[in-house]
Order: structure tokens, then C-alpha cells, then sequence
């Protein structure tokens, strides 16, 4: 019995490690995001109404920094499996980058929200975000100023899609969690709303997270590595194809 064999559907939950080696910072990590600035200050409701400008000016920066990094193996290696999967593949991620787009994968469910996306506070229009935002811009769809924020989901708040993403995940045979801590809710919770569905379920990360104690199995190591090997390895299974 090879090891994914009877493996018809993946549901793939992405987090910040995916991203790490192409160059965009994760949140928990030793030098991590968090540790150099509070996220109640920038990534909550609250802070945003504190003060807005100081919310614009983390992601402005965020966003500037995107336009320089590129896809590593690791997304390049599930935009693979999404085409040769056809429809049976749900790729979910906790990142706001487009670097799983970038390397061309189509169907990206953002749980998070996307830091190329504006969101109006006041109408609820969504736009994209080509360069800065801030409070003196006026909303195309409702001609209000001083209601822009980047269209990403803060502390607190419901991620996108939630819904959808519980369905399909209790329809996937297997369950596979790369770079992410497991330490924020919903997504942290997705192993267990796996496993009580009887799914297999992987984990791929660098080093153990919080979540690890409840995969059937764990691989540890770099995104860049660990995942073209694993695609390769699924494809290769006779059920798959
Ligand atoms: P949570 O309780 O799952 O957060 C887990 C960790 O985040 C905590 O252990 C802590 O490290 C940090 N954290 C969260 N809120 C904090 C706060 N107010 N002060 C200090 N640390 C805090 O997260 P939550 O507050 O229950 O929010 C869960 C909701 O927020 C979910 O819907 C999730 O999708 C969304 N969310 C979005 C983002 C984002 O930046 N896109 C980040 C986290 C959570
Ligand atoms: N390859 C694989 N995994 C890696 C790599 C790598 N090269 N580098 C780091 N990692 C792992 C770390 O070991 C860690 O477990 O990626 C994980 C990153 O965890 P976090 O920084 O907590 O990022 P994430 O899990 O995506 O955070 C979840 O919290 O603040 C919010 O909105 C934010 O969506 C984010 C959510």
C-alpha cells in the first residue's frame, strides 16, 4: 500500500511559513512580526480606529515589500497539483500574498483577506489595492473619504469564506497543514474538524507547531524541500490520476 494510495481529494491549509523563503516575514517566528510590532495595534478593529494612519503605514509597507519577492518551490510545486488534481484540490491560506497566484495557481481561497484589496468601512466595497491607502482616499463605489482599510481579516474578526471551507474540508480524504504555527483560530482548529471526520491528515513545517501532536504525521523541515517532494510523492500514487 503506497503511501497515499485510495488519496482521492486534498484540502491544503497554507500559512506564513510557505511565504518565509521567499522572503516575506512570518509572524512568530525568532525576529518574527510580532515581536517588533503589537498586533493589537495593527491587526485589530480597534486599532485601525485608534489610528488609522499608523494601520495604513504596517501594511502600506507590507504591500511596497511584496512587489520584490517571487514564488519559491514550494508554491510553484502546489499550483502543479492544483492542474493535476482538476477540481479535487482546496488550497486555503492564512497569507495575504499573491504568491501562490503568482506561480499560478487559479482557485486561492484567502481566509485572511489579501493585502492587494481594499475594503471600504463605510459601504463594504472591495477594490484593489494597487499602491498606498489611507484615510484621505475617497471610496470609488461610495464617495466617502476616511473609510479605506486593507481588505485583510484582523483579530477578532470572521474570516472569509468559512463556510465553504468547512464543507470542503470533510470532504477531502486528506488534510494537509504547511508552515503554520497552529496558533489562530479557525485555521489552528482545522486538524481536529479533520481528524473527527476520520481524514488523514499531514503536517509540513519547518519544526513542530502547537498543532503537531495531532497530525497522524509530521515532516519537518523547509517548505522549498518538503513540498515538491510531497506533491511528487501524491502524483505517484495510482488512485490519484
Ligand atoms: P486567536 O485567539 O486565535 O489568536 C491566537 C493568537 O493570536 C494568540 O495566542 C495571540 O498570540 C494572538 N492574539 C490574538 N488576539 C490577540 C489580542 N487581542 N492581543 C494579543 N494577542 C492576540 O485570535 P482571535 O483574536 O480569536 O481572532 C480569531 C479571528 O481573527 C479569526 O477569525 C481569525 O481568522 C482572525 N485573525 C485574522 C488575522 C489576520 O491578521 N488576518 C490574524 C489573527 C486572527
Ligand atoms: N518552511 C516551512 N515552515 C516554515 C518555514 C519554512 N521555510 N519558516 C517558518 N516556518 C513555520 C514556522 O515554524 C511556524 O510554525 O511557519 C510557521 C509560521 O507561523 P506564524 O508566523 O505564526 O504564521 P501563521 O501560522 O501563518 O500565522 C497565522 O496569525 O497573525 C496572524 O494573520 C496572521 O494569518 C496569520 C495567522
Amino acid at each position: 500500500m503506497g503511501s497515499f494510495d485510495g488519496v482521492r481529494s486534498v484540502f491544503i491549509l497554507t500559512g506564513a511559513g510557505i511565504s518565509a523563503e521567499s522572503g516575506v516575514e512570518t509572524f512568530r517566528d525568532k525576529d518574527g512580526i510580532w515581536s517588533k510590532v503589537r498586533l493589537e495595534d495593527v491587526a485589530t478593529p480597534e486599532g485601525f480606529a485608534r489610528d488609522p494612519a499608523a494601520v495604513h503605514r504596517f501594511y502600506n509597507a507590507r504591500r511596497a515589500a511584496l512587489a520584490s519577492v517571487r514564488p519559491n518551490p514550494a508554491h510553484h510545486a502546489l499550483a502543479r497539483l492544483e492542474e493535476a488534481l482538476a477540481g479535487r484540490l482546496t488550497l486555503v491560506t492564512q497569507n495575504i500574498d499573491d504568491l501562490h497566484e503568482q506561480a499560478g495557481a487559479r482557485d486561492v481561497i484567502h481566509m485572511h483577506g489579501e493585502l492587494a484589496r481594499s475594503l471600504c468601512g463605510h459601504c463594504g466595497a472591495r477594490g484593489d489595492a494597487a499602491g498606498d491607502l489611507s484615510t484621505a482616499l475617497v471610496c470609488a463605489a461610495c464617495g466617502n473619504a476616511g473609510g479605506l482599510r486593507p481588505d485583510v481579516v484582523w483579530f477578532g474578526e470572521i474570516p472569509y469564506r468559512i463556510e465553504e471551507i468547512a464543507e470542503r474540508l470533510v470532504s477531502a480524504d486528506l488534510f494537509v497543514s504547511i508552515g503554520t504555527s497552529g496558533a489562530v483560530y479557525p485555521a489552528a482548529g482545522f486538524v481536529a474538524e479533520a481528524r473527527s471526520a476520520g481524514i488523514r491528515t499531514l503536517e509540513l513545517n519547518l519544526e513542530p507547531s502547537e498543532g503537531s501532536v495531532f497530525f497522524d504525521e509530521a515532516r519537518h523541515g523547509p517548505a522549498s524541500v518538503l513540498v515538491p517532494a510531497f506533491v511528487a510523492e501524491l502524483l505517484a500514487s495510482p488512485g490519484l490520476r
